[in-house]
């Protein structure tokens, strides 16, 4: 939800002519950004609250050269007696009793992995498995509610997790740099860097900004549920949403502002969206009054949420991008 993908080009366009070697990437999401960055040759940092975001950039942002060989793979698929936490707890719910089974399964041989990075890169595997084979991609419904015979609701479990995990591997290279991901509220968070990129969830009255909402089953998944209270009446088994500043109108303003003072030394570059507050010149003046000067480029953009193509090109959903940056 909200990634950057389609218009990354348009973003780098903007960035690529300043003076930049190390960037914090503050909101990760898909991380599609500091991967972006980090094969521009860029020092990167990236942070999210959310474990599934992390964990994917751990495994191509972080990772220098680890991958996942045949062995691993003969491991991660090997059976295994496991606490069937998966499919006692959500039966009936998202997939069917083969396939919890087969995700208590890798999620257990997963925790055996000794290498942070092969670790990191078969939770990724197994997270983007479950996005894939998942209606929508999204975790706030029972069952199949819009099948859509997309060629990945055919595709077994399996076949998806073998894939990803191809298609990780091949993700992972060394940069030169050593890149680090980070797993906090960006609030708390101090890093050094000579370009900071925020891209917050946006505020607007009518759009739902709550990543846990959508994603809690492979945030779970990501975190094993450790420490997490499911909120057992829920009918999707969903846990309570992290608390995020930047969703809220009444604590986005100071969020922001505080963000702005922290990084004041850094080249400050911001995403946000014409339909959010605070508004394009509200984020102007607070930019001003720590940076010298202030650029807002407009990037035509339509959202598309989750995998809601009947969406695409419904008028709500049409937005113009911004990037402000200042210097
Ligand atoms: C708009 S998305 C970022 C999208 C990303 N740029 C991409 O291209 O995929 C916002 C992200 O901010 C994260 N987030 C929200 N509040 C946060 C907070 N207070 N601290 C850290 N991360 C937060 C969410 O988990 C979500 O991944």
């Amino acid at each position: 939800m909200g990634s950057k993908n389609k218009i990354i080009n348009e973003i780098w366009e903007h960035l690529k002519s300043l003076p930049f070697e190390s960037v914090l990437d503050g909101f990760g999401g898909s991380n599609v950004i500091g991967y972006f960055l980090k094969c521009q040759g860029k020092r990167v940092i990236t942070n999210d609250f959310m474990a599934f975001s992390y964990i994917t950039s751990k495994a191509i942002i972080e990772n220098p050269g680890h991958t996942l060989d045949n062995n691993d793979i003969d491991f991660l698929l090997k059976a295994n007696s496991n606490n069937g936490f998966i499919k006692e707890t959500f039966k009936d719910i998202f997939y069917s009793e083969f396939e919890n089974e087969f995700l208590d399964m890798v999620r257990e041989n997963i925790s055996q992995l000794e290498d942070e990075y092969k670790h990191a890169l078969a939770l990724s595997a197994l997270v983007r498995s479950c996005l894939k084979k998942r209606s929508r991609g999204i975790f706030t419904f029972v069952g199949e509610r819009y099948d859509d015979g997309r060629k990945d609701m055919k595709k077994s479990i399996k076949d998806h997790f073998i894939e990803s995990i191809d298609i990780f591997n091949k993700a992972v290279f060394d940069n030169g740099f050593v890149n680090e991901s980070l797993n906090q509220k960006s609030e708390d968070l101090f890093v050094e860097a000579d370009l900071v990129y925020f891209d917050p969830p946006y505020f607007t009255p009518k759009s739902d900004n709550d990543y846990v909402r959508r994603y809690h089953f492979v945030e779970g998944l990501v975190k094993n549920w450790d420490g997490i209270e499911i909120q057992q009446r829920s009918k999707v088994k969903k846990f309570k949403s992290y608390d995020s500043p930047f969703a809220k109108k009444d604590t986005a303003y100071s969020a922001f502002e505080h963000l702005f003072e922290k990084y004041k030394t850094s080249i400050i570059a911001i995403s946000y969206s014409s339909n959010s507050y605070p508004t394009k010149s509200e984020l102007i003046e607070m930019l001003l009054r720590y940076k010298s000067n202030v650029i807002v480029h407009e990037i035509n953009h339509t959202y598309s949420f989750g995998n809601q193509n009947h969406k695409i090109g419904n008028k709500n959903n049409r937005v113009t991008e911004f990037l402000f940056i200042g210097t």
